[in-house]
């Protein structure tokens, strides 16, 4: 089995409603069964708890179950029946090819792929290249309002690509996919006469139909938001063969309302994937999700815990449902619980109504948490959330970017302390590939999800009796770390390893 890592997507309310995934870690174990555990037999039996649980996971699916790799290639299209005014052919792709881009998110990434192997049952090809493409689809994002302008400027640019292309024979169609569509609806067709077709998030099973009708020249649009979809028959997990990485997706929608927030407008009400219920299980694991991070070491020590402010008085008015004291008093229970881990977080600079001294309360926050990774953004208003409607958005704008920047400089002086404890340390790495500024260098994870940059050399491979090799993507590494910046740590290759094999590194 290829070594992935699989994120589980699991929000939940309240402050833990912030553990949003999980990373884990497939071992490179021979034996082709339950890839996502290797417990030491000894240990399952050490707790009656644990025991239950393991053999609960044993049962479940292997990772094979999710990949599309398990999918017949000479599949025949599987052209649902159409609609009165389409023909079979109509409804099919005929080998017609889809360029997806992807905006935001990781549900959007996994949306992505929801998408495509819709698209690829009708009878479409994918190509990774923009210039020899039919279908434009673009996956978008509407969290923050820098996420929408990127989209119409990206927009703007394949106007041109479409104008050139209808003096060609098979004219170039444009989808905008996700929460966009969703958001803005029949605005976008009216503003942009090139965009052929619209499909909000729980509009993916109609892509081929939505396609085929704009194939006749009309544009196509179905935003309708759904109780119960959760794609659930369509790919619980989806993965390109040489990932590293894919996203199990539990859940969509939301229901928390967070009073800055358009998710629940744009993605629907909170719905959970039925398969296994998947989402109990989580539930369930709630306190020993900590316990199963600190034991397995196919699971990354890495918990991503977004805090939004420093300052309770925010929370409050964000409607988070913790205070900063709640979150802080969880954040020293996972670092106890979990040696070592990684934290993440994201905040938001100039919510409605934050003082200077709420701004002092998010730096403070973030000198005590010290995370390692972090993701910072300026408030934007966004329609028909709460604090639209009962907030106003009064921190100038020039405010909210001077105090975005004063926790960007924090959060990477921070950042910079903590992966200083780091040097002179052997860490085990999973290899991602070529490093993007360097062609000589090779770029993976360590156990805290943190990019680690070293040299591609030839090195030992320890599991198989010294045999030279160059590491690949999917191989675990040990590194020994010599320095590090506020995102990255670098350092010198030592060997190539499993998982099995490697033992814990500092
Ligand atoms: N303005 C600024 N940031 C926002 N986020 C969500 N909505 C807004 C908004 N209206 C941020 C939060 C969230 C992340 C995905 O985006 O920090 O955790």
């Amino acid at each position: 089995m290829h070594p992935l890592q699989c994120v589980l997507q699991a929000q939940r309310r309240g402050p833990w409603a912030s553990v949003s995934w999980l990373l884990l870690r497939t071992c490179r174990a021979q034996s082709s069964v339950h890839g996502t555990t290797c417990p030491g037999p000894e240990r399952q039996q050490e707790n009656g708890v644990r025991k239950d649980f393991s053999s609960r996971l044993a049962a479940g699916p292997t990772f094979q179950h999710f990949l599309r790799s398990a999918l017949d290639p000479q599949e025949k299209p599987d052209v649902e029946d159409p609609p009165p005014y389409l023909t079979v052919d109509e409804l099919s792709g005929r080998q017609r090819k889809v360029y997806l881009e992807t905006y935001g998110c990781q549900m959007n990434v996994n949306d992505t792929e929801i998408a495509w192997s819709v698209l690829q049952k009708s009878g479409y090809l994918r190509t990774r290249n923009l210039q020899e493409a039919d279908v434009i689809l673009l996956v978008t994002c509407s969290i923050r309002e820098k996420a929408e302008q990127t989209i119409w400027n990206r927009l703007h640019q394949l106007k041109a690509l479409k104008t050139k292309r209808l003096r060609s024979q098979v004219p170039l169609r444009i989808g905008i996919l996700g929460c966009m569509a969703e958001r803005l609806k029949e605005e976008i067709l009216n503003r942009e006469k090139m965009v052929d077709i619209l499909a909000g998030p729980d509009a993916y099973r109609d892509l081929p139909r939505l396609l085929a009708v704009a194939e006749s020249g009309q544009q196509a649009a179905n935003v309708l938001l759904s109780l119960d979809e959760t794609y659930a028959d369509v790919m619980p997990v989806q993965t390109s063969p040489s990932a590293t990485s894919a996203f199990v997706s539990i859940m969509r929608g939301c229901d928390n309302m967070c009073s800055y927030c358009i998710v629940p407008f744009t993605r629907g009400r909170e719905r959970s994937r039925p398969v296994a219920s998947i989402l109990e299980e989580v539930r369930k694991l709630s306190e020993q999700v900590l316990q199963l991070i600190h034991e397995r070491d196919n699971i990354c020590k890495q918990i991503h815990l977004p805090a939004q402010s420093g300052s309770s008085r925010v929370l409050e008015a964000m409607r988070r449902g913790y205070s900063r004291e709640a979150y802080v008093e969880l954040v020293h229970h996972i670092r106890e619980s979990i040696p070592g881990v990684s934290l993440s977080s994201d905040f938001i600079a100039g919510f409605c109504g934050e003082t200077e001294e709420d701004h002092l309360q998010t730096v403070s926050l973030l000198r005590e948490v010290q995370y390692n990774m972090g993701f910072l953004f300026a408030y934007s208003m966004r329609q028909k959330t709460r604090a639209y409607h009962r907030l106003k958005d009064d921190v100038p704008e020039e405010v909210k970017l001077r105090r975005l920047e004063e926790l960007i400089t924090v959060f990477r002086e921070e950042a910079t302390k903590a992966n200083m404890a780091s040097v002179g340390c052997t860490q085990l790495v999973l290899v991602e590939g070529v490093s993007k500024r360097s062609a000589t260098d090779l770029c993976g994870r360590n156990d805290g999800n943190l990019k680690v940059i070293f040299p591609n050399v030839e090195i030992e491979d320890v599991s198989n009796s010294g045999v030279r090799v160059r590491a690949q993507p999917g191989d675990y590494v040990l590194v020994k770390i010599t320095s590090t910046s506020s995102q990255t740590l670098k350092g010198h290759v030592l060997c190539r390893t499993t998982l099995k094999d490697s033992s814990a590194y500092c």
